[in-house]
């Protein structure tokens, strides 16, 4: 049987927040901003393991107890210069250590969206445990887009019909997301879908909502703070 394993990025410095602290442990709800996502994860019954991978010398991690995660908690100081860097450095330190078989799902989960639900978790998993490929959490553009020049002047407005924007969890098999992760190493990717894209197949979108944004900005860090307020008051 294929397993369900987390794995979660968190080897960023967050440049675009413009804090000296990676935004991964940045304050929120009285916690560091990677709890919220291990929390979600961690109460899944489906996922067995969850990979959080750290820079090398990250000695931030260990200033927080996790305790309460421990059973399912694996921590590998192996990220790398990008995120898909990361990923993959963790990937193979997992192999290695037999923590993962080549079939087994992998959902990789950014710790800047500490918002995810387990509703969508879920959905996520059901949609995609039979699928051929994998796919990942989206949401359709809202917006209307437009294409700029150098100075910032429109030059063209670009239909947002079939556009989405990519989220996470993204999830596809051990060895696929791997080899994938291997080809696409000099490639300027930021997810994981990319990577298995460019191996010409089409990940699936499953619809999410704009809750589970990606903390990047420091005006991200007070939206969050009150979707997570406003949930814990329910
Ligand atoms: N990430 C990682 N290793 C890297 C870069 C990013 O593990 N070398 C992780 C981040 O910690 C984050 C996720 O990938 O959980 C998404 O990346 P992003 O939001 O871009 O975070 P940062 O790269 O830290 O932020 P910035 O791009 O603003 O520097
Ligand atoms: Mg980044």
């Amino acid at each position: 049987m294929s397993k369900f394993i987390a794995l979660i990025p968190a080897a960023g410095s967050g440049s675009r927040m413009g804090h000296e602290l990676p935004k991964q442990y940045l304050s929120l709800n009285n916690k560091p901003m990677i709890y919220h996502a291990i929390n979600t994860l961690w109460q899944s019954r489906l996922i067995t393991r969850i990979l959080v991978i750290l820079a090398p010398g990250d000695l931030e991690w260990f200033k927080y107890d996790w305790s309460q995660f421990s059973e399912k908690l694996t921590v590998l100081n192996c990220g790398g210069i990008t995120r898909a860097e990361s990923v993959l450095n963790g990937l193979i330190a997992a192999k290695q250590k037999d923590l993962v078989q080549s079939n087994d799902w992998i959902l990789v989960h950014d710790a800047a969206r500490p918002c995810l639900t387990s509703i969508q978790l879920e959905n996520l998993i059901k949609e995609l445990a039979e699928d051929e490929v994998g796919g990942l959490l989206a949401v359709p553009v809202a917006d209307t887009l437009k294409r700029s020049n150098a100075s910032h002047r429109i030059i063209q407005t670009e239909s947002r019909e079939s556009l989405w924007q990519a989220q996470t969890p993204q999830m596809f098999r051990y060895d696929l997301l791997t080899q994938a992760l291997h080809n696409a190493a000099n490639a300027n990717i930021t997810d994981d879908a990319s990577a298995i894209e460019a191996l010409g197949l089409h990940p699936r979108l499953v619809l999410s909502d704009a809750y589970n944004f990606k903390v990047t900005y420091p005006q991200d860090l007070a939206l969050a703070e009150l979707i997570l307020q406003e949930r814990n008051n329910l």
